[in-house]
């Protein structure tokens, strides 16, 4: 996602702020810009693409300064071109503003102050808080209380950094959501959306907490909190190398994509659905009811664990279209001559936009007259230029070989697509007010599943590791979780396991059973529990080791089961976004106690680009 920096102090900035754009390019990015404060003037100068194209274009300027930020961009609101890049600019061009994150109700405030006069020149929703810090300094404000003001009106998720031309060598940093953290020097400051970017420059960092926002200046780091009380914070000592830094302080990128996952739902959601009017709005995908009535079936194609999401995917979708669904994998779909025409959806689902499989099976559905529309984490893939619609999944760039944050990113997609098509057939706003509520509160309860359970899942892996075979169970909506869960461990672990619908257990695998058998299974409250209860009734009888994934408190479960891992409730079609946690946990952690490679598994790679 995003990356950001700033800088007041002595040494000559530019260098300074691509010096650090460059630390956070594992972020991933489209584009990127900086802003250098030179007397009263602020220098904005962007680039689409590439770190070097802005490097280009400022080889060719004689930029100076002590004082700016710089931003690479992960699109969200509006194309990925130079002129929605960061830095933002008031119509002063001194207010100046660079964002990571979305300011939800960026729309009426947009329009209010256009109302006002203001003059926007960007698709982006930063570019509102330029104009809001600006309307309120025309009345005679300071630079620090305008962007008071501007705080208590946006809403939304972000790390925002802003700067005014007038106000030389004050920056201030504000934190709902996205990281941002301060370094503090000696003559001078910095703050970053992660500490890779410090650490050239000093060691003491301040991580600022949800609602703060500070005003740093060269000499002084002053701390408020939503309230605008100051806030006393000492500098943490951080003592991470460089690749420390890029992980966060976490052992393996998995792990860190892992607990990523609340943010990544978050920025996924966020923006799209309202609960106030019940209404789902994607920027990149609109569907009139004419244009949705007209679909008979819909198609969704995928591979590997983009494949799994699929499943719960068609799962959603026909509960709430009421329309035949198919799921295919990609390398099937392209041989196996399907029935499309005109009249059909085929969704493509795909982490990177680039996996050969799925994107010949788009192509071939193209070709006979679908419309296409993609479920994809990588803006400008192969998989979005050749779609009519887009979902992007905002997980942010996943580095670990195994899909963890992008898969319940797509889980979240699908959410908002069936409650999309719900709207699109009429159905009553209530239903989906209630839905869009449990939607929002699931990166606490992700958070929540984290925290209480991590430590007893790395307890579990221990206790397991050295089985040779696992059997993952699970019905319904939980029966891709059992398919992921054993994808997971055997691609990082290397142990065989296999994922199964527990009703279908006794018609084979139920021989495989014995007591050197883990099996684990998901029994979440559902209208099948009592069905899974019984299955694993069964499996049980053949003295084989269970371990459920189940809600918090089920006594029933405890009682059955050798181990439990309790996940928070949540209502059925949003379970699979926790249930799937313990799974990837039990794997990374099984994982590491075998020693394996876990961010580069062996025989795997990130995107598969060959059939
Ligand atoms: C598993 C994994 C792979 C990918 C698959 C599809 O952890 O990462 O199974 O899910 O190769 O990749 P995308 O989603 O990029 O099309």
């Amino acid at each position: 996602m995003c990356g950001i920096i700033g800088y007041v102090g002595t040494r000559d900035v530019v260098p300074v702020l691509i010096g650090g754009l460059k630390k956070l390019e594992y972020r991933g990015y489209d584009s990127a810009g900086i802003a250098v404060v030179n007397g009263e003037g602020v220098e904005v100068v962007r680039a689409e693409g590439k770190l070097s194209n802005l490097e280009s274009k400022l080889g060719e300027m004689e930029l100076e300064g002590t004082f700016g930020m710089g931003h690479t961009r992960w699109a969200t609101h509006g194309k990925p071109n130079e002129n929605n890049a960061h830095p933002h600019r008031d119509c002063t061009g001194r207010v100046v503003v660079i964002h990571n994150g979305i300011i939800e109700n960026f729309l009426p405030l947009k329009q209010k102050l256009q109302a006002a006069g203001h003059q926007f020149k960007t698709e982006t929703d930063t570019e509102v808080v330029a104009h809001l810090i600006e309307e309120t300094m025309k009345s005679g404000a300071r630079f620090v209380d305008a962007v008071r003001s501007a705080l208590k009106q946006i809403e939304g998720h972000y790390a925002l950094v802003i700067i005014n031309g007038k106000d030389p060598g004050t920056i201030i940093a504000a934190k709902h959501g996205p990281p941002l953290v301060i370094g503090i020097g000696e003559n001078e400051n910095l703050v970053a959306s992660d500490v890779a970017p410090l650490l050239a420059y000093t060691r003491n960092i301040i991580y600022l907490e949800d609602g703060e926002y500070a005003v740093v200046d060269q000499k002084r780091v002053q701390l408020f909190d939503e309230h605008d009380n100051a806030v006393r914070r000492e500098p943490k000592k951080i003592l991470w190398d460089a690749v420390m830094a890029e992980k966060e302080g976490y052992r393996h990128y998995m792990l860190k994509e892992i607990h990523e996952q609340p943010r990544a739902v978050r920025d996924t959601f966020t923006g799209r659905m309202f609960e106030e009017s019940g209404d789902i709005y994607f920027n990149e995908l609109e569907l009139t009811p004419a244009q949705w009535s007209k679909f008979r079936r819909v198609h969704i194609v995928a591979c590997g664990t983009s494949w799994h999401a699929a499943l719960v995917g068609k799962f959603l979708l026909e509960e709430a279209a009421r329309i035949p669904i198919e799921v295919d994998y990609g390398s099937e779909y392209r041989y196996r001559n399907p029935i499309v025409d005109e009249e059909t959806l085929v969704i493509g689902v795909t982490q990177s936009g680039e996996t050969a499989d799925t994107i010949a099976g788009m192509q071939e559905a193209k070709a006979k007259g679908a419309q296409l529309i993609a479920i994809c984490n990588v803006i400008g893939s192969a998989a979005t230029r050749m779609s009519q619609g887009v979902i992007y999944t905002n997980a942010g760039p996943e580095i670990g070989v195994a899909s963890t944050k992008a898969f319940t990113t797509q889980l979240t997609a699908f959410y908002l697509l069936s409650l999309y098509v719900r709207q699109l057939r009429g159905e009553p706003v209530d239903d989906r007010r209630y839905a869009m509520h449990e939607m929002r509160v699931i990166p606490h309860k992700i958070e929540h599943l984290l925290k209480t359970q991590e430590k007893h899942i790395e307890r579990l892996a221990h206790k397991y590791s050295t089985a040779q075979d696992f059997l993952f169970l699970g019905r319904g909506v939980n029966y891709p979780i059992a398919l992921e869960g054993a994808l997971k461990l055997k691609e990082i672990s290397y142990i065989h396991a296999e994922g199964y619908p527990a009703g279908e257990m006794k018609h084979g695998p139920i021989a495989l059973i014995d007591e050197n058998l883990p099996i684990v299974a998901i029994a979440t409250h559902t209208p099948v529990y009592d069905k899974v209860v019984s299955n694993l009734q069964e499996a049980k009888a053949r003295d084989g080791k269970l371990i459920v994934i189940c809600d918090e408190g089920d006594q029933a479960i405890r009682n059955l089961a050798d181990d439990v891992i309790e996940i928070p409730w949540t209502v059925e079609p949003l379970q699979p976004i926790l249930s799937v946690v313990p799974t990837q946990l039990l794997a990374y952690y099984i994982a590491l106690r075998r020693g394996a490679d876990i961010d580069q598994p062996r025989n795997l790679a990130k995107s598969v680009t060959v059939e």
